[in-house]
């Protein structure tokens, strides 16, 4: 499988690689929900019902990791380098801009579910738009978000430091949250990045992996099946 970051893989420090793994995710749904919508049959209502439920799962995601990157993730870089304070503040106002793209799109799938004749071909090509801008909006800011955490990474904190830094952030997930992520993230990692990520899991959330990524393929089917086609398409 395709890593989708424009970061060098070889100058990312191994602490932030789950991290990277992650942002492959929401590179692969943003692209994955733009070719779904490109593709769908605005008059049938199961695909547009399944196409929401998709995009809802993305945006919890998106906006659960953004929200861990103002409240904890950039105090702690800040704490350790004061002058990361203005990317700080770059990177918090894309996540303003992106909450709004994702807000736009929620907005037009639910106009879609229950519009009718030329209003509802409208809205599907407001909904091509919308996806288009959210695609490139996150691809824009994943690729200044990595290039800078792994310029501070490398100036600013020991290998040491780096690992401290990651297991206290990873502590901060609570269960429920890490039971949804991981099947998640894991379905967009590749044979080795998965084999690295078992390995550092809680025995208990590898005990019920199996059953939670059966429930997450099958809410999600729709958008994996939409990665492969436009994998296969590239
Ligand atoms: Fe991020
Ligand atoms: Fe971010």
């Amino acid at each position: 499988m395709t890593t989708m970051t424009t970061t060098p893989v070889s100058t990312v420090p191994d602490a932030l690689r789950p991290l990277l793994v992650v942002h492959t995710a929401f590179r692969r749904d943003a692209r994955a929900l733009r070719t779904a919508i490109d593709g769908l049959d605005p008059a049938d209502p199961r695909e547009v019902e399944e196409l929401a439920s998709c995009f809802a799962l993305t945006e919890e995601l998106l906006a659960a990791h953004h929200h861990h990157e103002d409240h904890r993730l950039w105090p702690m870089v800040v704490a350790q380098d004061p002058d990361f304070e203005t990317h700080a503040a770059r990177l918090e106002t894309d996540h303003l801009a992106l909450g709004r793209l994702l807000t736009e799109v929620r907005g037009g799938l639910a106009h879609l579910a229950v519009a009718t004749g030329e209003a509802r071909s409208r809205a599907h090509r407001r909904l091509v738009g919308s996806a288009a801008a959210l695609e490139a909006h996150l691809a824009e800011h994943l690729d200044r978000e990595e290039a800078l955490l792994v310029a501070v990474a490398h100036t600013s904190f020991t290998p040491e430091e780096l690992e401290t830094a990651t297991r206290q952030l990873a502590k901060a997930v609570r269960w429920r949250e890490a039971l949804q992520v991981v099947p998640w993230a894991l379905s967009a990692a590749t044979p080795d990045e998965r084999r690295e990520a078992m390995a550092s899991l809680p025995a208990p959330v590898r005990l019920v992996l199996p059953l939670a990524e059966g429930r997450f393929r099958r809410r999600f089917g729709l958008f994996l099946r939409s990665a492969r086609r436009s994998r296969l398409a590239a």
